[in-house]
């Protein structure tokens, strides 16, 4: 949902700003640009596309010497996907250059009272208005940056993160962050502020993560910042602990291909090694009165994964709750309650907001994350880390079934009893599942051109099966439904045809016989099947094998990876664009 980097320091920002926009990509890719501060004033180049676009379009600025740049990635929210609505956006008299992440919700009424000073508008973004408060601010007290900034900030509602360059700050990257991301870089002569850890790692791995409601003047290995109030902070240098090779595809063709792969290891290193607190959180969830888990889009349904999981291991009655519409529930959150927010980024926006509301109301805080550093890490009173590594595909993939695996360990910590998962078989499991990558390719380039695709599944495999038609829909764009299997004749059965596809999540445990129930109901009516199972059955048109573990929970760990797989090769032959499908963001920063 928008990325921004800046840089200042001894060296090339416009190599940097590139490189680390590169990174950035997955947050938003409709159109990029950036500006550099140079002897001549400020040089902004952008324009709708991609970062790969963009950089061919900045060979003209190459021979410009800089060391002080600001650049974007965008996803986007005010104003059409335009060359004049891209970052960076800059003042009437050019001085100041600003890229923002988030929603300023007092745009129009700031717009209109700039418009009435003066003020020209060359875009429909909401953004735009912090160059113009910014310019009015600097040029009153061209010697404070640190008042002006204030002053600006002060007068914006919603959420954002922002930074800017201007002719009046020299080397000084101004900077300001209201519930949006913001983490600064800092090497021995140089400063990185961006929007995540990813996108500097390449030249230091020592992080600043910038208090909320905080600005901060940035610059060559130096920040000082302050909270709105005025408060001065204390800033605190934290070492990012990930590897700049765990964020590269490795030979693979895409990161999604990859992060599939990853689940080798993921899987079972989630299951292993140290999350965090585990006993902590479990005493939490063990003395609370109204548990929720509440999460977005894949996370949610490694919430409702969550919701079995506890009650069959642990005995607790857990509610999943989706993020955005966690205002329903709110009223019923106190002193009593356990939130457990569970998101890969750790910056879902609504996500964030329930923990506020929820925090705000005395309950407690568990936080099931992957990002380090991240601001739901921040904001929780217990933290786990799944561990997955960093994701960069747009479509969640390991950070799902790290999340489950989390999951089931804090089960077990509530329950006091072993984890029902073994590590040797688990991870055996994952390598006989991607063995058979060949004929799942070859059941996708099968289902490639269905109009509709259906994901059955009882019981925890349900939301498996909700979690399959996320990714056919995200990555290959074809309309897939995941359903209960025993929901299948109050309704969706009239949907079904010759040749209809479903996909069959069975493995042998309770819920086998009557999901093949279903099955015999669907073949009755011409439905292609394609059975997920360690049990085969004469009804499946198509299978793949998933290993007999003995765990149930198992079972729904490696049945998601054909569906991943699935989902992928689907996408391939179709030629949609993997890693970035169109409109989404793998980091949803606003409401
Ligand atoms: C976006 C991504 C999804 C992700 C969801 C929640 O929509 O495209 O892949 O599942 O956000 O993200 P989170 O970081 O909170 O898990």
């Amino acid at each position: 949902m928008c990325g921004i980097i800046g840089f200042t320091g001894s060296g090339n920002a416009l190599e940097v700003l590139i490189r680390g926009l590169r990174r950035l990509e997955y947050r938003g890719y409709d159109s990029a640009g950036l500006a550099l501060l140079t002897r001549d004033g400020i040089s902004v180049v952008k324009r709708v596309g991609s970062v790969e676009a963009l950089e061919r379009e900045v060979s003209s600025l190459a021979g410009t010497e800089s060391s002080v740049g600001i650049a974007h990635t965008r996803w986007a929210t005010h104003g059409g996907v335009t060359d004049r609505n891209a970052h960076p956006h800059t003042s009437c008299d050019g001085r100041v250059a600003i890229v923002h992440n988030g929603i300023i919700e007092n745009h129009e009424e700031l717009r209109a009272e700039l418009i009435a000073r003066g003020h020209r508008f060359t875009s429909e973004t909401d953004s735009e208005v912090i160059a113009h408060l910014l310019e009015e601010e600097l040029r009153a007290r061209p010697g404070d940056p640190r008042g002006a900034l204030t002053s600006v900030v002060r007068k914006l509602r919603g959420s954002f993160a922002f930074v800017a360059v201007s002719t009046w700050t020299g080397d000084a990257i101004l900077a300001a962050r209201h519930n949006s991301p913001l983490v600064v870089g800092v090497g021995k002569d140089f400063s990185i502020p961006a929007s995540d850890v990813l996108s500097f790692l390449e030249w230091t791995d020592d992080a600043i993560f910038l208090e909320n409601e905080s600005c901060a003047v940035i610059r060559p290995g130096r920040v000082e910042s302050w909270l709105f109030t005025g408060e001065e902070l204390e800033l605190k240098v934290t070492k990012v602990a990930i590897e700049v090779s765990e964020v590269d595809k490795r030979g693979y063709v895409h990161h999604t291909l990859k992060e599939i792969h990853d689940q080798r290891f993921t899987v079972t290193r989630t299951l292993t090694e140290e999350l965090g607190p585990l006993g902590e959180a479990a005493k939490l969830l063990r003395e609370a009165r109204r548990i929720l888990l509440v999460a977005a889009g894949t996370s949610y349904h490694a919430a409702l994964v969550g919701r079995y999981v506890l009650a069959e291991l642990a005995d607790l009655d857990v509610q999943p709750v989706l993020a955005s519409e966690y205002n329903l529930v709110s009223r019923w959150v106190n002193g009593d309650s356990v939130l457990v927010a569970i998101s890969q980024s750790g910056e879902t926006a609504d996500v964030l907001e329930a923990v506020r509301d929820a925090k705000q109301k005395g309950a407690k805080v568990i936080g099931i994350v992957n990002m380090p550093g991240s601001s739901l890490e921040r904001l929780s009173d217990v933290h786990i880390n799944i561990r997955a590594g960093p994701e960069i595909g747009v479509a969640a993939t390991k950070s799902f079934t790290s999340q489950v695996v989390a999951l089931i360990r804090l089960a077990s910590a509530v329950s006091g009893k072993e984890v029902p998962l073994d590590p040797e078989e688990l991870g055996a499991g994952v390598e006989q599942v991607l063995e058979q990558e060949p004929q799942i390719a070859e059941i996708a380039s099968i289902l490639k051109d269905s109009k509709d695709v259906y994901l059955i599944g009882r019981g925890v495999h349900y939301p498996i099966a909700l979690e399959g038609a996320l990714k056919v829909k995200e990555l290959a764009y074809v309309h897939a439904e995941g359903l209960p299997a025993g929901e299948l004749k109050h309704g969706t059965l009239a949907l079904i045809e010759s040749g209809t596809p479903v996909i069959v999540l069975n493995p042998s445990d309770d819920t086998h016989t009557d999901t093949l129930s279903n099955c015999q109901e669907l073949k009755a009516r011409g439905a292609r099947l394609i059975g997920i199972s360690d049990r085969h059955h004469s009804v499946y048109d198509f299978f793949v094998r998933i290993p007999r573990t003995g765990s149930k929970y198992a079972s729904v760990l490696l049945e998601v990876i054909p569906l991943q797989l699935l989902a992928y090769y689907m996408a391939l032959e179709r030629g949609a664009e993997i890693d970035k499908p169109r409109n989404l963001a793998k980091s949803v920063t606003v409401k």
